[in-house]
């Protein structure tokens, strides 16, 4: 009987750390466990509720698929419930599934067919058309009632309002962010001083969620379709269906496959392990479907998952080291942020050494002292972060680490802002903020000055030659070559790159002002909304409200920046020196890949050739299938052919799969 009492409270301990942590991942998108520590408190329930049945309440998460909608957004209820599924994490598992397939349908093993694709890490939507066209976009919610989210999908420009059939259905997908999206996301939010997305999945929940679809828009969600709600399409198989979503122009993975039997499923499933790092997004493992849709009817449905399907899952790359020390940096807009040391580990593909802490309240939250062993992993497979510390090592030796209260560069008393969770440093002359506004100013992306890194940009600083980004151009040879380091081919060069640089167009030359909020994108919208920086300087809120994609926050900033007398002083400086304050009219109707031309070879992971060469023409680009001296790009694939060789021959820029996004990207 104390044993049951025992279970009873342990049950309801479970429940109430699972429905908070829920809340937390779902509804606020704040997770505060890893997946693999909310997957073992299930896992225990699941197991105790088994073995104690009689224990199981009806309000049980067990019995339940997922968060609560929103009450700010409408709700739209799912007539076919939107289930999740369930999971294998071994081939034994899958073994297992198949063998449940083969019971239910009475075939033997090479009869049945999966469709196996990729499990992409987003979040689940449905989306009605009406007669072709696009009325509604919903989240999952509980699985029952989603949140109205149409006018957020609809900024997806992938998605098509209206289709070239005039069907009335409801589609199904997972909408995500890409890892390079991603990191944008998040170095933004670090900027203006917010918490980061922990990882894509969150950063595209929460850009889904939004009240304002002018933020939805910026972050450049996107969308594979997998599966129907409500419909009346006669279609056989799963593929069959991906294919005439295909042919309707909807975004579905092209990376898909049928497999005969469950011993080509688990090779499929081991193939994308690998594979899975090559592609642009982040998945976390494979979808196997049985393909006939005939006998997915047969199979059918449990009350939380379908019995036709099952996901492959892989565990995140994760590995543990230990925190050295933990430093300060100061950024350019004064954030100071708390960075771990760490002895360096090999993790997915690269050597990590420092992870961000991010600000000072991640850091109490994580709990993380110097000495202590941590877990890290990647987040969005790109950036490494700590997940969290390995309490039962700790030997008492550790030393807690409190944030410094003024800027370690200047002196100054950092501040903590209202609303912000970043303390920064308020002065405007700190040394720590000027050199890294150099750096940037300096950056391949802003002004392109080729030599002028954080070792160039501190000595620049220490030896009194620059004060603010305008003084780079009065720099002469003389006073560089009192800079030790400094040799006769170093000083022309810099020289020569910062002389250049007064050439750039105004997108490059805003852009490395460092405005907060104003990024690349919003940079190029401005400079080719004005023309001229003067124009941009005085246009009033309202007039850059007026702008497409420029929001309240990216507006406020404008103005204040440009209110400001001292960015009176270093406009005029850059006058006097003659730097560029005009945007081209691009004469070509500003396509960014106008007249390039494009060489594919080898296999692309996240694009067919057909999604390749659209993209590439829609920025007014051409592909061709030969390399030659008028070859713009040669874009290499999986497994390259021969025209990689020729492409190295003739010198011509390579690019692999990211680089090629990212040029899209512009
Ligand atoms: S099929 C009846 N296919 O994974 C359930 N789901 O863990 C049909 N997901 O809720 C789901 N990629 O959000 C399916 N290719 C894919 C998927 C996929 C990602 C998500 C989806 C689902 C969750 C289940």
């Amino acid at each position: 009987m104390k044993k049951k009492e025992a279970v009873q409270r342990r049950l309801q301990q479970l429940r109430e750390l699972i429905n908070n942590h829920n809340y937390l991942y779902h509804v606020l998108d704040q997770p505060e466990i890893s997946d693999g520590e909310f997957d073992g408190l299930m896992r225990e329930l699941v197991k105790l509720e088994r073995e104690y049945p009689e224990l199981v309440t009806p309000d049980s998460p067990t019995r339940r698929v997922g968060g609560e909608p929103l009450p700010a957004f409408g709700t739209v209820s799912h007539k076919i419930p939107m289930l999740g599924l369930d999971n294998a994490f071994e081939p034994g598992d899958l073994e297992e599934f198949h063998r449940r397939i083969r019971r239910g349908t009475g075939l033997e093993d090479g009869a049945i067919e999966y469709a196996c694709e990729l499990k992409i890490d987003g979040l689940a939507v449905s989306l009605q058309y009406e007669e072709g066209r696009l009325v509604r976009g919903s989240t999952r919610g509980d699985g029952f009632t989603g949140e109205d989210i149409t006018h957020n999908i609809k900024t997806i420009r992938q998605l098509p309002l209206s289709l070239p059939e005039k069907i009335t259905v409801e589609l199904r997908g997972e909408v995500y962010i890409a890892d390079r999206d991603f990191a944008e996301v998040n170095r933004q939010r670090r900027q203006a001083g917010e918490a980061p997305f922990a990882n894509p999945r969150n950063a595209a929940a929460g850009s889904v969620r939004q009240l304002d679809p002018r933020i939805t828009a910026a972050r450049r969600l996107k969308l594979f379709l997998y599966g129907l709600g409500e419909h009346d399409l006669a279609l056989e198989s799963h593929l069959e269906l991906l294919e005439y979503l295909d042919r309707l122009k909807l975004p579905v993975n092209p990376n898909r496959a049928l497999c005969r039997g469950i011993e080509e499923v688990k090779k499929y499933c081991l193939r994308w392990q690998e594979e899975r790092r090559r592609l642009p997004y982040g998945i976390d493992g494979v979808v196997v479907k049985v393909n006939s849709l005939r006998l997915q009817r047969l199979l059918d449905y449990t009350a939380r998952s379908p019995r036709w399907a099952i996901a492959f899952k892989y565990a995140p790359a994760e590995a543990t080291t230990r925190v050295k020390g933990i430093q300060v940096s100061v950024g350019r807009t004064g954030a100071v942020t708390p960075v771990a040391i760490l002895e360096p580990v090999a993790l997915s593909g690269s050597t990590v050494g420092r992870a961000s802490l991010h600000n000072e309240d991640v850091l109490a939250e994580k709990g993380v002292m110097i000495g202590d062993r941590v877990l890290i992993r990647k987040a969005g497979e790109i950036i490494p972060e700590i997940v969290g510390v390995l309490r039962e090592e700790r030997t008492g030796e550790e030393k807690a680490f409190t944030m410094p209260a003024s800027c370690p560069s200047c002196g100054t008393r950092l501040h903590r802002l209202p609303g912000e969770v970043a303390r920064r440093c308020l002065n405007p002359s700190c040394p720590a903020q000027l050199v890294e506004r150099l750096v940037h100013f300096a950056s391949r992306r802003a002004m392109a000055i080729e030599g002028l890194g954080p070792a160039a940009a501190a000595l620049l600083w220490e030896k009194g030659l620059v004060e603010d980004l305008g003084d780079l151009y009065g720099l002469t040879r003389e006073q560089l070559a009192i800079l030790p380091r400094f040799k006769d081919r170093s000083i022309d060069n810099l020289l020569g790159a910062i002389a250049e640089s007064k050439q750039q167009p105004l997108h490059r030359l805003l852009f490395g002002l460092g405005i907060r909020f104003v990024g690349e994108r919003a940079s190029r919208i401005l400079a080719g909304q004005f023309l001229q920086l003067d124009r941009v300087a005085a246009a009033g809120k309202e007039e850059l409200l007026a702008v497409p994609e420029i929001g309240p926050k990216i507006a406020a900033a404008v103005t204040a920046y440009f209110n400001n007398p001292s960015s009176h002083k270093l406009i005029e400086k850059f006058r006097r020196h003659g730097v560029n304050f005009t945007e081209p009219r691009s004469g070509r109707g500003g396509l960014p890949l106008e007249g390039e031309v494009f060489v594919f070879t080898g296999g692309l992971a996240g694009f067919t050739r057909e999604e390749a060469r659209r993209q590439v023409e829609e920025r007014g680009g051409r592909v061709s299938s030969a390399v030659s001296r008028k070859t713009a790009y040669l874009v290499a694939g999986r497994d390259p052919g021969s025209k990689l060789k020729r492409a190295e021959e003739l010198g011509l820029p390579i690019l692999n799969e990211k680089e090629f996004v990212e040029l899209l990207d512009g």
